[in-house]
């Protein structure tokens, strides 16, 4: 191994450092041994890193507690060790057990993954080659970093260079080894209408694992994690995965206190032929360590909007109107001109048809597959486009390309698009059946379909829908288990990259039943995704803070709905609904033609509010103060970069009595400036020092408005706070 003077790297005989702005992960070699011995707040270089561990391992052990204790960048069955591996082969004789021996390190380009989405933008990448000579296996590790993150991007990759066919049956794409344990493990829980949940498990001995076999990322989990690391070790380390199919993830404590984390594409009833002479490169992960939970989703924004979304799409998105909630399948040309009349009234900009639009589509049950216009709805989409345009719009439409009802012309004449083992009858839902996204003439079809569209009337924006879960997951003995999930997914990356290269600036939503597939995969092509199809404040708050802690705000649409929520029923003022979608890409869908003046007036205060200062709303700094004590309440802050600016968000759940001194501490300003606070829609306004807002918080219980009686009526109460820094003064005798 040569000496490396590159700023981010350092490889020497005995060590590799890799840094990023803020972290550093450090690797040691003994013998043919790698192992992991430090990844943390990044340290100075040095000669010698010995002072971080004094184990000394040896590859040949006879101790098995030799052989636990070692911290691996991977981990084969069969060698020795009982912790959860990360990689499991079945070679050419059958057998299980593979040696990988590291070989060398070195810079290397970072490779692109064949079929799979990954960064862009990388300032260095670091490759571990292994080798097992046995079977004639390469295994590369690939580290990659950026300039302006501290998320490490990782992906491994098995090149089978023997005359003989081996099967992948599990293959993490990262694998952390760590000392300690006792590490909280935040996870998202959920389900549809209730994505994203923060859910916290405290691990001691033992293994966390979780993951999802539905064929997308998933209502119930996502591939998003963040551990708390044990506190005498301080900090977060947190992980993704860029992939949207099966995945997981996997953290185990021994009772030797080291920790193992696991993140990769699922592995259930996995046979991933790695034929002689081929390679297979695993989807691409992320890790990140951060000193706080802050700086975790401060990082990970940074990472998402600047290496994963498409630069094109980092712009001002635009403000939509959706009619789905207002009209389901009820609608015509007439009532979508009312929609498009008043929605450029209120100075909204996209107008987006949502299902119902194709076929014979008047409910659930039929239609998906016939992408053609239903005119006697629309009157024929190429005018109302041109009319929707004409009033200033853009045109947005709806469209679920990856299914098929089995009431449809496409079903009719071709039922072996149908994804199905031939030998059962598919599993139905939502009246629907997924389409085989893995052949070819089903990919051609929706493409076409897609194209045509196009020509007729040039949307600009797709809601790109999901609406079920895969089952049946089969095509040929090679194409089955998650092994066609990978098919699929890399089929469906293809589609996006075939429609984005022809219409690069088509501006595509995805979404899944709600939030079923919100991950980086789909964010590499989709900018931005719905969130859920929970419309209620109250729930909104714990979605949206969930989803924010792993995914920046313009990845997040957030809508304003109807007053009287359809599911849960509650009622919610315009003000707080307006609240929260304000922490997205904003948005309104509830029947707009149906309102009076004066409530005409306050959307259009708030839409003007939302575009004019929607560039900090969706690209700043985002700040989640912890809720109150009693989690009665939440705090949010975005701060632009240059810290002169903010909008701050109070999100009060409960009103509790006997209890005048809640204080609301606003996060991620600057200590020493001095702002201007003004509290929208009220005439109040104050300065404070940074200082004091970050540290101590603003009594505000008084703002909060009460309904006519002098009751607080709502389940929530919400105030936006516009601050501005104010320049030369001081702040002292400032305060209120
Ligand atoms: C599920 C989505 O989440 C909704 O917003 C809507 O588009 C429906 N599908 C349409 O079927």
């Amino acid at each position: 191994m040569g000496a490396n003077t590159e700023i981010f790297m350092q490889i020497t005989e005995n060590f590799i450092k890799i840094d990023t702005p803020r972290t550093s992960l450090i690797f040691r070699r003994y013998d043919e041994l790698l192992e992991t011995i430090f990844y943390g707040a990044k340290v100075a270089d040095a000669q010698n890193y010995d002072i971080l561990s004094s184990h000394k391992h040896k590859y040949s052990h006879s101790c098995i507690d030799d052989i636990i204790a070692a911290n691996t960048t991977f981990s084969c069955y069969g060698m020795g060790c009982d912790r959860k591996f990360s990689l499991s082969l079945k070679n050419f004789d059958g057998g299980y057990a593979n040696n990988f021996l590291f070989r060398r390190a070195q810079a290397a380009e970072k490779p692109e993954i064949p079929g799979l989405p990954s960064s862009y933008g990388a300032r260095e990448t670091l490759m571990l080659v292994y080798y097992d000579e046995t079977y004639d296996i390469e295994l590369r590790q690939y580290y990659s970093v950026f300039d302006d993150t501290d998320v490490i991007a990782v992906s491994t990759c098995l090149e089978n260079k023997s005359p003989h066919d081996a099967f992948i049956r599990s293959m993490a794409s990262c694998q952390l080894d760590t000392d300690g344990y006792g590490y909280e493990i935040f996870s998202y829980t959920g389900t549809w209408a209730r994505e994203r949940y923060c859910s916290r498990t405290l691990l001691n001995v033992g293994v966390f694992e979780q993951g999802t076999v539905r064929g997308s990322s998933s209502h119930a989990v996502n591939p998003f994690i963040m551990l708390k690391r044990p506190a005498r070790m301080g900090g977060y380390y947190a992980f993704n995965l860029v992939y949207s199919g099966n995945h997981k993830e996997c953290v185990e404590s021994t009772a030797m206190h080291s920790t193992r984390i696991t993140i990769g594409m699922g592995d259930c009833c996995l046979e991933l032929p790695l034929q002689a002479g081929k390679a297979f490169h695993s989807p691409e992960a992320v890790m990140l360590f951060g000193e706080n939970r802050q700086n975790i989703s401060l990082q990970m924004h940074r990472f998402v909007n600047r290496h994963i979304i498409r630069p094109q799409f980092l712009k001002e998105r635009p403000v939509a109107v959706n009619i789905w909630e207002a009209c389901r399948f009820d609608f015509d040309r007439s009532k979508i001109l009312r929609f498009a009349g008043r929605a450029a009234e209120i100075g909204a900009e996209l107008l987006v048809i949502d299902d119902g639009w194709f076929g014979n589509r008047n409910d659930e049950k039929t239609s998906l597959g016939d992408w053609t216009d239903n005119v006697s709805k629309t009157g024929g989409l190429e005018t109302l486009a041109e009319e929707i345009r004409k009033k200033g719009l853009q045109f947005g439409i709806w469209m679920e390309p990856e299914m098929i009802s089995p009431e449809s012309d496409l079903m009719r004449s071709h039922p072996e698009y149908v994804l199905q083992n031939p030998r059962r009858r598919p599993i139905l839902m939502r009246n629907q059946y997924v389409l085989d996204l893995t052949r070819k003439e089903v990919q051609d079809y929706i493409y076409g379909c897609i194209e045509r569209l196009m020509e007729l009337c040039s949307p600009d924006y797709i809601k790109w829908d999901y609406n079920r879960v895969i089952t049946d997951a089969y095509h040929s003995s090679d194409l089955a288990g998650d092994a066609y999930s990978l098919a699929y997914m890399k089929a469906l990356y293809a589609l996006f990259e075939k429609i984005l290269r022809k219409y690069p600036n088509l501006l595509i939503e995805s979404c899944a039943a709600g939030g079923g597939r919100f991950d980086l995969g789909m964010l590499c092509y989709t900018p931005q995704i719905w969130t859920s199809d929970m419309t209620d404040a109250v729930e909104r708050v714990h979605i949206q803070e969930g989803t924010l802690t792993g995914y920046p705000q313009s990845a997040m649409s957030a809508h304003i709905a109807s007053e009287i929520c359809e599911k849960t029923g509650r009622r919610i003022r315009l003000r707080d609904r307006f609240a929260l979608a304000l922490e997205g890409v904003f948005g309104i869908e509830y029947d707009i033609t149906r309102c009076g003046a004066a409530e005409l007036s306050e959307l259009k205060e708030y839409v003007s509010f939302y575009k004019e200062h929607r560039g900090l709303l969706l690209y700043g700094d985002y700040f989640l103060a912890e809720s109150d004590e009693n989690g009665e309440a939440a705090v949010r802050t975005v701060v632009s970069a240059d810290k002169e600016e903010a909008v701050a968000e109070i999100f009060k759940r409960k009103q509790i009595f006997n209890c005048e001194q809640n204080k609301y501490r606003l996060s991620g300003l600057n200590d020493d400036f001095v702002y201007k606070i003004q509290i929208y829609g009220m005439e109040t306004q104050f300065t404070a020092q940074g200082k004091l807002l970050n540290s101590y918080g603003l009594e505000l219980d008084k703002y909060f408005p009460k309904d006519r009686s002098g009751v607080y009526s709502n389940e929530i109460n919400t105030l936006v706070l516009l601050l501005k820094r104010v320049q030369g003064q001081n702040s002292e005798g400032n305060y209120f």
